[in-house]
């Protein structure tokens, strides 16, 4: 069986194949961080259009490195939402028409769920009860799993993203779109310990996050020592804030380990390419004796291996597919419900 994932829920047209045993036969990726750039973010006007303009190319790359016909796609995946509901329907609308003119069956996936299923692309053997901590720009969460496609909501973000937070002190130093692998970069010449910023927590005990008060006192840094690209500070000050963003996520995982005791963490979403988080979250994970697993880098941001990865889980698992061509592209709310469980 061969499943073919697209996705274009935001700034990224992707499309992969993958066959039954989640191998991947062909990934292809096509960023539009180029057109973004000048803008120091997604703008969803250029996003949709570049979606349309790369779209059949990027379909029959993904079908020609496979080695594939288009005949020989046994069923299709799509990134239903959450995500820009332009760029949504791009993928959603294309997908659609391939299932439809082929007659083969359309299996619409969750954004989220889908980065959650990269984890387990690369690790087969994830035993579970198991914490899944998905970082990405939009989205900061933790989701204990007691097997594949189980999933109970422990923490999320009250205000911004983790990734959006770095995005948005890198936009304000001028350093580009995305803001995120610039900092990863960039940091590695800093100290880590020069500036010292208080480590957001929740006082209400719940397992929640949040990086809004982190980015206020960022800025209010950046001003009060005059950063900037040729401030001597510079790698220090993006070193330092890089290091409170991972102790921050890494804290509240700790917790939510010592509560829930799973038997394995998984880091997941585009934040998860960072090179700090990945060493400092592979160490807890050795030191808490937990197995972990973290996706290569390139299926981390978003790809649609992981939409093709789920869909087949999916399948397995006996979920009908979706063959209506009713199906909606959702922007915010997610059909992705876990049941959210929080403490008192
Ligand atoms: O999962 P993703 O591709 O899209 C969303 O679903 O949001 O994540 C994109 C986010 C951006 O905020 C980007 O800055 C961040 O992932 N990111 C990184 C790195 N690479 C991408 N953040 C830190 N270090 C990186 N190397
Ligand atoms: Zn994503």
């Amino acid at each position: 069986m061969y499943v073919m994932g697209i996705e274009t829920s935001c700034d990224e047209t992707s499309a992969s194949v993958l066959n039954q045993d989640f191998r991947i036969l062909s990934s292809v990726v096509l960023t539009q961080d180029e057109i973004h750039a000048p803008y120091g973010g997604v703008v969803p006007e250029l996003a949709s259009r570049q979606h349309i303009t790369s779209i059949v190319y990027v379909v029959q790359e993904c079908l020609s490195r496979a080695k594939l016909k288009v005949e020989q796609v046994d069923a299709y995946a799509v990134t239903q939402g959450p995500g820009l509901i332009g760029s949504l329907l791009v993928g959603l609308s294309f997908a659609k028409g391939l299932a439809y003119y082929f007659e083969k069956p359309l299996i619409a996936v969750d954004h989220l769920e889908a980065h959650i299923e990269s984890a387990f692309i690369e690790h087969k053997k994830v035993p579970f009860p198991a914490l899944a901590l998905v970082v990405s720009g939009g989205h900061t969460s933790t989701y204990l799993m007691k097997a594949k496609m189980d999933y109970r909501l422990i923490g999320r973000t009250r205000d911004d993203a983790a990734g959006e937070a770095l995005d948005k002190i890198a936009k304000f130093l001028s350093l580009g779109y995305p803001g995120g692998p610039v900092i990863d970069k960039l940091a590695e010449k800093g100290n880590p310990r020069k500036f010292a910023f208080a480590l957001p927590h929740m006082t209400d005990g719940s397992l929640d996050f949040s990086f809004s008060g982190l980015k206020t006192a960022a800025l209010r840094k950046i001003e009060e020592h005059k950063i900037s690209k040729k401030s001597p500070l510079f790698h220090d000050f993006l070193a330092s804030f890089e290091m409170t963003v991972v102790r921050a996520l890494l804290a509240n995982l700790t917790q939510a380990v010592k509560l829930l005791k799973p038997k394995s963490i998984l880091l997941c979403g585009g934040v998860a390419r960072n090179k700090k988080l990945r060493q400092r979250f592979t160490e807890l994970a050795r030191k808490l004796r937990l197995t972990s697993a973290i996706p290569s880098p390139e299926f981390c941001t978003d790809n649609a291996a992981m939409v093709a990865a789920l869909a087949i889980e999916k399948l397995k698992k006996g979920r009908k597919p979706s063959l209506s061509l009713d199906l909606n592209a959702y922007p915010r709310i997610s059909s992705f419900t876990p049941s959210s469980k929080k403490r008192k």
